[in-house]
């Protein structure tokens, strides 16, 4: 109903301006007419190029589909077309992803599409490839080892009260809000120690508006996603505002620790010219962090619970596993970093469950000085987009790439950039380690107490721009009998 809306809204909009766009049109065009020896492709329509064939494949269900119908019909490596309103060569596959990510900051560097500096436009005017550079520095501290070694008792507290709270007692769930929450509220906890769960439910509604809007038309009209998402960005920019200013209350009486979470690590960091960063900038750093660090991993933990109902032999093997590992602790005992150290085949089958619905379908690049890539020019200026869904669909590294198999992550694993999730090279995602960590408690957490059915067994999948069950996944609920 919405894409129809947006649909019809989107349609109106080329009608309406294409004459006035005639002119920009032959200079949108030129770039790919006048260079030679470009990739083969097509760049579409005027303005959104092949946007809207980019984004109906994932609505439908199959995002690889754009990259595997022109694979067809131009290159198996690489082709040229217009997303989101850029010049854009799509990179295909194992070789192409080791080219692109083994040449950061050399040949090419971060690109996010302008939807996010016009979402999170920063407080300092810089570029969001500026501001990604910072949040990269200040991560580590926070996501380092022996921090993430004691993020695990607190992940198995919010768990078992996210349990007993949403799902015990309740003999059906919808999983997709539910993965939503824990994982948010895990967010929340760690980065600013809130755990409070009605402040948090504050900003369930306003984040799932920001997701849907970042990879969208940049239509900035009252009802577009696009609208929605920024007015959302700003709800839970001023709700962040009053969080950071209290912070700084509580840091000055002693009522708050320095080292306690990312928050007050961020009040208390110089920059490289001794300046601490301003309450906008804090903001714009944990709403980034939010963004990036709930979706993805709530994404993850909601398929593993749709391909656990759906394959009982694979479920079987999980539950003996975390059983082992629960019948081995004492009562009341949390989780800790040795007993995730042992759920080796729960970790394979989390990856095999992102394999076949990457949380992140790709990412962008940007060329930064002209080169020649497999006998084509790759100009400066343009994006380049690698792809986490098509390579995983590749049988060439996958034989039967539809079968879900855990086995495939044993041993060695998969060929190295054949696997994709969290990208690679230095932007390699800085919170795998963290997801892994949620994603493992949310599995051992689960199993040890349901065993589940999907309500709706032939539900589709939607990916807008993450992948999520067309009905949020309703569920059964069939506790083990004590
Ligand atoms: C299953 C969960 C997750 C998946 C699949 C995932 C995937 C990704 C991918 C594909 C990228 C882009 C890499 C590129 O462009 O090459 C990325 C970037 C990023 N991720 Fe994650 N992520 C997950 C969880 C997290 C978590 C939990 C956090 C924070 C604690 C996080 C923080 C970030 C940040 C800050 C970036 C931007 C890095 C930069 O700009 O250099 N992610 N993630």
């Amino acid at each position: 109903m919405e894409h129809n809306f947006y649909l019809s809204l989107l349609l109106l909009f080329v009608s309406s301006i294409s004459l006035s766009l005639f002119f920009l049109f032959y200079k949108h065009r030129s770039p790919f007419t006048t260079r030679p020896n470009l990739p083969p492709g097509t760049i579409g329509y005027p303005m959104i190029g092949e946007t809207l064939e980019f984004l109906s494949t994932g609505w439908k269900g199959h995002p690889e589909k754009f990259i595997l119908d022109r694979m067809i019909k131009y290159s198996s490596e690489l082709f040229k077309t217009s997303l989101l309103g850029e010049p854009t060569i799509v990179f295909c596959g194992a070789s192409c992803n080791k080219f692109l990510f083994t040449n950061e900051n050399k040949l090419v560097q971060s690109w996010w599409p302008d939807n996010v500096n016009k979402v999170f436009p920063t407080s300092l005017q810089t570029s969001s490839k500026e501001e990604s550079k910072k949040m990269r520095k200040l991560l580590p501290q926070f996501l380092k080892p022996e921090a993430l070694q004691r993020y695990v008792s607190v992940m198995d507290t919010i768990a078992q009260r996210h349990f007993a709270y949403f799902w015990e007692n309740k003999t059906e769930v919808t999983v997709y809000p539910l993965a939503k929450r824990y994982t948010f509220l895990l967010a929340c906890r760690l980065f600013m120690s809130i755990d409070d769960e009605s402040h948090v439910a504050k900003f369930a509604e306003p984040f799932h508006l920001l997701a849907g809007g970042i990879i969208s038309f940049p239509i900035d009209f009252p009802g577009t996603p696009f609208n929605k998402a920024i007015k959302a960005a700003n709800f839970i920019r001023k709700e962040l505002l009053g969080i950071i200013r209290q912070r700084k209350v509580d840091l000055a009486e002693g009522k708050a620790s320095p080292t306690q979470d990312i928050l007050s690590h961020m009040l208390l960091t110089c920059n490289e010219d001794g300046q601490y960063m301003n309450e906008l900038d804090i903001a714009d750093k944990i709403l980034g962090l939010l963004i990036g660090g709930h979706d993805t991993a709530s994404a993850a933990c909601t398929f593993i619970v749709k391909y656990l109902a759906e394959l009982p032999h694979i479920y079987d093997m999980v539950y003996q596993e975390q059983m082992e590992i629960a019948n081995s602790k004492s009562a009341g005992e949390l989780l800790n970093w040795n007993d995730i150290n042992k759920m080796k085949y729960s970790w394979n089958v989390a990856c095999e469950v992102m394999r076949l619905a990457p949380p992140l379908q790709g990412g962008f690049r940007e060329v930064m000085n002209d080169f020649i890539f497999n006998g084509y020019s790759i100009p400066k200026g343009w994006k380049l987009y690698w792809s986490a869904c098509y390579t995983h669909k590749n049988q060439e590294y996958f034989p039967e790439p539809e079968k879900f198999d855990p086995t495939r992550f044993e041993g060695n694993g998969p060929t190295p950039y054949t696997f994709v999730p969290f990208g690679g090279g230095p932007r390699m995602c800085p919170g795998k380690e963290y997801a892994r960590l949620e994603i493992l408690v949310f599995m051992h957490n689960l199993v040890k107490r349901f065993k589940w059915e999907k309500l709706i067994p032939d539900e589709k999948i939607v990916v807008n721009p993450l992948p999520t069950p067309a009905k949020n996944l309703p569920i059964r609920l069939l506790p083990h009998k004590a």
